[in-house]
């Protein structure tokens, strides 16, 4: 793996490793890049098939639901479809090694993620989820969870025939995603918040950083003094990050992760 990357990179990986491996306190945020080398596109890319003239935007949101419940739950229903059957790459994989290391190596480690997909819960890890989960629904109005079939996620497309009523309210269930313009869970946005004003490095790893509040996560972490450290192949104009890894996650993590737990510098 380290040969495929350049001689440049590979030093901007040591130097990584060593930040990280003399830290105690470590925060990362995770977006769809992450989950890109898994076949999931991200949300910049360009949508395809039947949904290339929406935007995320108008069919994420409180105001396209009201609007028409059924072509949002096509897409989502559709998405289900695009993620089902899709697995965690090395990236997912070499952060959950690290989660379960992290005890060995005396390293506190909050994994957040922006994904509404369960890579990294595939992968092994447990991560905070600040914009809901793909494979939950609750009540549009009264927000009581609805428990769908247990195997939903081998048969993403039930919900395309007829919208549900919520059994306890009547009113149209939707997926348990945080859509543009509503509040973050409230305890997943303050464990957040502790970790990322708490940390002594901050890792942003495949997101573009444009979605607020998630993106202010490491502003708030430079701020208490912490070190950001960016993995993206397309390095963001952000300027609190202090070290870029311009590179693929699924390349870079696994080199990157074995060089913290295992202290090898080769
Ligand atoms: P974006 O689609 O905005 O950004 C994905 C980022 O991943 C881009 O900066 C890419 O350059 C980078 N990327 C692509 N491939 C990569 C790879 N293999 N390794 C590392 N990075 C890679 O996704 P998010 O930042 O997650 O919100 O978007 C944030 C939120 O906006 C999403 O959670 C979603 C969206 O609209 C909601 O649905 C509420």
């Amino acid at each position: 793996m380290v040969a495929e990357l350049s001689a440049e990179l590979i030093a901007q990986v040591q130097q990584a490793a060593q930040l990280l491996r003399s830290a105690k306190r470590i925060c990362i945020l995770t977006g769809a890049g992450i989950s890109a080398e898994s076949g999931i596109p991200t949300f910049r890319d360009k949508q395809t098939g039947l949904w290339e003239k929406f935007r995320a935007e108008d069919l994420a949101s409180p105001v396209a639901f009201a609007r028409d419940p059924k072509l949002v739950w096509s897409w989502y229903q559709w998405r289900r479809q695009l993620v089902h059957d899709k697995a965690p790459n090395p990236a997912h994989r070499a952060l959950a090694q690290w989660q379960s290391a992290s005890a060995s190596v005396q390293q506190h480690i909050t994994l957040i993620t922006q994904n509404v997909d369960d890579l990294h819960e595939q992968a092994g890890s447990e991560a905070v989820h600040l914009h809901g989960h793909l494979w939950k629904n609750r009540c549009s109005q009264c927000d009581s969870v609805y428990e769908d079939d247990p195997n939903a996620k081998d048969k993403p497309l039930d919900f395309d025939e007829q919208l549900i009523a919520c059994p306890q309210c009547g009113d149209y269930i939707r997926p348990d995603i945080v859509w543009f313009g509503e509040s973050l869970p409230v305890a997943a946005w303050q464990t957040a918040e502790e970790a990322a004003a708490d940390c002594d490095i901050f890792m942003s790893i495949g997101t573009s950083s444009l979605v607020y509040p998630a993106a202010g996560l490491a502003q708030l972490a430079k701020q208490n003094g912490a070190q950001i450290i960016e993995i993206n192949p397309n390095p963001t104009p952000s300027t609190v990050v202090d070290l870029t890894l311009a590179a693929k996650a699924g390349a870079v993590m696994p080199v990157l992760i074995d060089k913290v737990i295992n202290k090898s510098d080769k």
